[in-house]
């Protein structure tokens, strides 16, 4: 992990209050899916840097796409970068997720897609069955990215403006018997994490998810992003930022 200087390439608004970034680097670590960075936002008054996972990147260009939500004042300095514009970033950061089976289910929620492009492109030897969900047609993000590398891809939304109606924790729990994953990895807010353990109750398949907490340092040093883990030695607290963000979904306690 390195602080590095990017340069912003592109940022536009891919859809209802969601903008994507793209940031070249001189140079890239190895990046795994699921990991993510840290920008120093251009604006003094806002001190902590913002996390954002790696949404997808491209090795050969050293670059980086993060897709991010405009929910208050950091984001909204974000869409104010302009192509060329110089960026101070942390990354990559987290543990990432390294499937060992062939056949993944991707599910994301809402900005959880977000998480779902890199760990595609990292993994170019596995098959890759992809769910993403949104509150309605003008929030749906990603579609296309996903669908040009994953063997399938089905979009849900809550009041059913696009794609299939419903929550994409049922739709894709309706598709898992016909694909039978070797592993499930989902990316979204919490009570989504909430709904997949009822909805995949006794289902044996591995699920790994990635967990998104309020951040500080973002590199393990602060303890803000406590989260409380179950584990065979007992219960305890794991960092989100260092130990994470990606954990067994059984061993999380929600
Ligand atoms: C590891 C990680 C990866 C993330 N990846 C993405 C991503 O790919 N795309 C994306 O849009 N967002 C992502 N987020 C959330 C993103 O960091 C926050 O939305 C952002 O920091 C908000 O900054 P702000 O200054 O605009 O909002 P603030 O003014 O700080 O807060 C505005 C609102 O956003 C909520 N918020 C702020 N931070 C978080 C957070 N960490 N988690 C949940 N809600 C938050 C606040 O509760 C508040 O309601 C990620 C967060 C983490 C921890
Ligand atoms: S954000 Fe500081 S320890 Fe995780």
């Amino acid at each position: 992990m390195k602080d590095r200087q990017a340069i912003v390439v592109k940022n536009t608004r891919v859809a209802d209050e969601i903008w994507s970034m793209t940031l070249r680097f001189d140079d890239l670590d190895e990046i795994k899916g699921a990991q993510f960075l840290d920008i120093k936002l251009p604006d003094r008054s806002k001190i902590l840097r913002r996390p954002f996972c790696i949404c997808d990147f491209d090795a050969a260009e050293k670059t980086v796409e993060v897709c991010y939500a405009v929910v208050g004042g950091g984001t909204k300095v974000l869409t104010e970068a302009k192509e060329g514009d110089k960026l101070n970033v942390l990354l990559p950061l987290g543990n990432g997720y390294s499937p060992k089976g062939k056949k993944i289910m991707l599910i994301g929620g809402g900005m959880g897609a977000a998480v779902l492009p890199a760990v595609v492109t990292a993994n170019p030897d596995k098959e890759f069955y992809a769910y993403i969900g949104f509150a309605n047609a003008g929030k749906v993000v990603l579609e296309k990215q996903l669908a040009d590398n994953c063997t399938n891809v089905t979009v849900a939304t809550d009041d059913g403006s696009y794609g299939k109606k419903g929550f994409v924790t049922t739709v894709a729990r309706e598709a898992y018997d016909a694909i039978q994953p070797d592993e499930i990895f989902v990316c979204g807010p919490e009570v989504m994490y909430r709904a997949i353990k009822k909805t995949f109750e006794g289902v044996k398949t591995p699920v790994y998810v990635s967990l998104e907490q309020r951040m500080g340092c973002g590199i393990g040093a602060c303890l803000v992003c406590n989260c409380k883990v179950k584990r065979a030695d007992g219960e305890g607290y794991v960092r989100v930022c260092k130990d994470g963000p990606v954990f067994l979904l059984d061993e999380v306690v929600l």
